[in-house]
């Protein structure tokens, strides 16, 4: 891999970050709704807890995290009703609603680690819970878009100047605080003139590649080909992908990671014809608590998602289907995990160890 030096600088990063898809206002959380994107441009106003919960269930906001920034919002929103003395009583008023916020996606473990990061805040505040709660929130937003810009300057190192990527479902600012972690990787690699081509799947059935990482992008000005998942193993025979640069949504100890549905076979494409596979994502997506892939709990989606296109049915009635909504890969394929904290090439047990067990 030839790795020559080009100088970085914030201008040239700065270049592609527009899109704030979470805001907090001082009373409610705006969340830019997804499920109306790319046509509608238009912000979700939550002013409790329960209406975060249903905008993560619903997908308004998804990409994990986001769905931590949200929930810990959402927390922030639940003590408006809450009237307690020190920060441990407030957390005992808090549980019910922060345990609906953890129960509104299973599969990325941002989510429950933000709400543990909102718990502990509690536990140890005292008459000033308030202004620390809010705090916390605020601070788990700012540390995810400086994550974000760093990922982006660790990942476009790896790549060498000229390549083709091909990215899958969307992770970018549209699925953090901003910028984005594969995405992240991709704005960065072009700013600085190391990505050429830019790839994105379709990524089926909920459309996430097509409908907001292909919009993310033009916002941006960055060019980028729209494929069908199905067309993945062709484009890379062709050869216009050196690398495959994914999200996830839980990363395990051994350095298995779960994502969208589909980057399994991304990454076994990729091994098969020598592309390599970079997945990106922030330390609160590690999960050094669970050992391996198998233990993730994968979400399965109503079926409906599989059924039809824009709301029109294309499937007969009566036809049964299955929709699971992420897939774990091996850390045998992949080349790089990349977070805010360093890189670890060719992931195993022992040096996710090293990296995330300090
Ligand atoms: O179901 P989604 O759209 O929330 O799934 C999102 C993904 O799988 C992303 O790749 C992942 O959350 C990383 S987002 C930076």
């Amino acid at each position: 891999m030839s790795n020559p030096a080009i100088e970085t600088n914030e201008n040239t990063l700065d270049r592609y970050d527009r899109i704030r898809p979470i805001r907090w206002t001082g009373e409610a959380l705006e969340l830019l709704d997804q499920r109306l994107l790319p046509f509608t441009v238009q912000y979700l106003c939550c002013d409790d807890s329960d209406a975060v919960a249903e905008a993560i269930r619903s997908l308004a906001v998804r990409g994990a995290p986001a769905i931590g920034i949200a929930a810990a919002w959402g927390t922030v929103l639940a003590s408006n009703g809450v009237d307690a003395i020190d920060g441990p009583s407030a957390a005992v008023a808090l549980q019910p609603a922060m345990q609906r916020l953890d129960e509104a996606r299973p599969t990325a473990v941002n989510l429950r680690w933000a709400l543990n990061r909102m718990r502990r805040v509690l536990e140890a505040s005292g008459a000033d819970w308030r202004a620390r709660l809010l705090a916390e929130a605020a601070a788990i937003a700012s540390e995810d878009l400086a994550a974000n810009r760093r990922m982006g300057e660790l990942g476009a190192q790896l790549i060498a100047p000229g390549s083709g990527v091909l990215t899958h479902c969307n992770t970018g600012s549209l699925a953090t605080a901003g910028y984005g972690t594969a995405l992240g990787v991709i704005r960065a690699g072009v700013a600085l003139q190391r990505i050429d081509k830019v790839f994105a799947g379709e990524t089926r059935p909920w459309m996430q590649g097509s409908r907001l990482t292909v919009w993310e992008l033009q916002q941006d000005g960055i060019d980028a080909t729209l494929i069908a998942d199905a067309a993945a193993s062709h484009l890379m025979k062709q050869g216009d992908v050196d690398w495959v640069i994914v999200g996830a949504d839980r990363i395990c100890a051994n350095g298995d990671v779960a994502n969208k549905i589909g980057t399994y076979q991304l990454a076994i494409t990729a091994r098969f014809h020598g592309k390599q596979v970079m997945v990106v994502a922030p330390s609160s997506t590690v999960d050094m608590d669970t050992p391996s892939g198998e233990r993730i709990d994968i979400e399965e989606r109503d079926p409906g998602e599989l059924l039809g296109v824009s709301g029109s049915r294309t499937v007969a009635e009566g036809v049964q289907a299955w929709n699971p909504v992420f897939d774990v890969t091996p850390a045998a394929l992949i080349d790089a995990i990349v977070t805010e904290k360093g890189v670890v090439l060719q992931p195993d047990a022992a040096k996710m160890r090293v990296m995330f067990d300090a």
